[in-house]
C-alpha cells in the first residue's frame, strides 16, 4: 500500500525538498504551512500524490484538522515530518521576548501538536514513523542561540523519549539534526545587524535542502525493524 506522509513547513527550504523527494519515492504527501500560495504551486508541480492544507503549527486544532484532511484524502497517516521552524537568533540581553515565545510556540509546541495529532492512530495501528527536525544548535549552544538551542535540545529530548516509549508499539521516531542549510531560515532573524554579522562569520558552504531530504528518506526507507534514532548532517566545512 502507498504510504502517506505529512510534511510541515513545506512552503520553503527543507520542507519543499522533503515533499519532492517523498513524492519521487512514491509516497503520498500532505504539505502543510501558512503560505498556501506556495503550497498550491508545489502541489500542482507534484501532481496527484500531493495535497496541501493551510496550517499554523502553533494551533493544535490546525494539526488535528491537518491529520483529518490527510486521512480523508489518502486513507491514513503513516508518517509525520515535523519540520516547521523559525530561528530568530539574538543575545538574551536584547530582550526580544516575542522572538523567544515564537520559537517556543513553533519549534517546540508545534512539534508536540503534530505528535499529539498523529500518535493515537499510529499507536493503535502499531505502525508509524515520526521524523522531527532539530539542529546542531540542539547539540551545542552559542551566546546568540540560547532560546533557539533550548527548543532544538528540546526536540531531541522529546524525540528520544517518544522513541523509547513507542518501542512496544512499533512506532519509529527519528530526529534529523542539520548544520547549515541554504534556505530562507535566516529571514526569521529580527535583529538585522546580528544577521549581517552572522552571515559574514559563516564562510563555509552550506548544505542544500535536498541533502536533508536524502537523510529523511534514508530513515524512512529502512525496514520496519530498523529505527534510525538520529542523523546529524553538517556541511563538511562546518566545525
Ligand atoms: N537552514 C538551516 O541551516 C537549518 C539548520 C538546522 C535546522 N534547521 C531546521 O530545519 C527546519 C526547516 O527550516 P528551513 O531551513 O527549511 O527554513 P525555511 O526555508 O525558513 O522554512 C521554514 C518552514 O517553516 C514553516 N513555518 C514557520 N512557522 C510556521 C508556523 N507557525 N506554522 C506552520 N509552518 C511554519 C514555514 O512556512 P510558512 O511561513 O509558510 O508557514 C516554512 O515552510 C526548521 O525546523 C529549522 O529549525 C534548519
Amino acid at each position: 500500500m502507498t504510504r502517506t506522509a505529512i510534511v510541515t513547513g513545506a512552503s520553503s527550504g527543507i520542507g519543499v525538498a522533503v515533499s519532492k523527494k517523498l513524492v519521487e519515492l512514491g509516497y503520498n504527501v500532505m504539505m502543510a504551512a501558512r503560505r498556501v500560495d506556495r503550497l498550491e504551486e508545489l502541489a500542482k508541480e507534484l501532481g496527484d500524490k500531493a495535497a496541501y492544507r493551510a496550517t499554523d503549527v502553533t494551533n493544535p486544532d490546525d494539526l488535528k484538522a491537518l491529520v483529518e484532511a490527510t486521512d480523508a484524502a489518502f486513507g491514513q497517516t503513516d508518517i509525520l515530518v515535523n519540520n516547521a521552524g523559525i530561528m530568530p537568533l539574538s543575545p538574551m540581553s536584547g530582550r526580544r521576548t516575542e522572538d523567544w515565545d515564537n520559537m517556543i510556540d513553533v519549534n517546540l509546541r508545534g512539534v508536540l501538536h503534530g505528535i499529539d495529532a498523529v500518535l493515537p492512530q499510529m499507536a493503535e495501528r502499531q505502525d508509524g514513523h515520526i521524523v522531527n527536525v532539530s539542529s546542531v544548535a540542539g547539540l551545542a549552544v552559542t551566546p546568540i542561540s540560547a532560546v533557539y538551542s533550548a527548543t532544538k535540545f528540546g526536540v531531541r529530548a522529546i524525540s528520544d523519549g517518544l522513541r523509547q516509549e513507542m518501542t512496544g508499539r512499533n512506532v519509529r521516531v527519528t530526529v534529523v539534526t542539520p548544520g547549515g542549510v541554504n534556505t530562507e531560515l535566516a529571514d526569521s532573524i529580527t535583529d538585522k545587524n546580528l544577521r549581517t554579522a552572522l552571515e559574514a562569520h559563516l564562510t563555509f558552504d552550506f548544505l542544500e535542502p535536498e541533502n536533508i531530504a536524502d537523510a529523511v528518506a534514508y530513515a524512512l526507507e529502512q525496514p520496519a525493524s530498523v529505527c534510525i534514532g538520529e542523523i546529524v548532517i553538517r556541511p563538511t566545512g562546518q566545525a
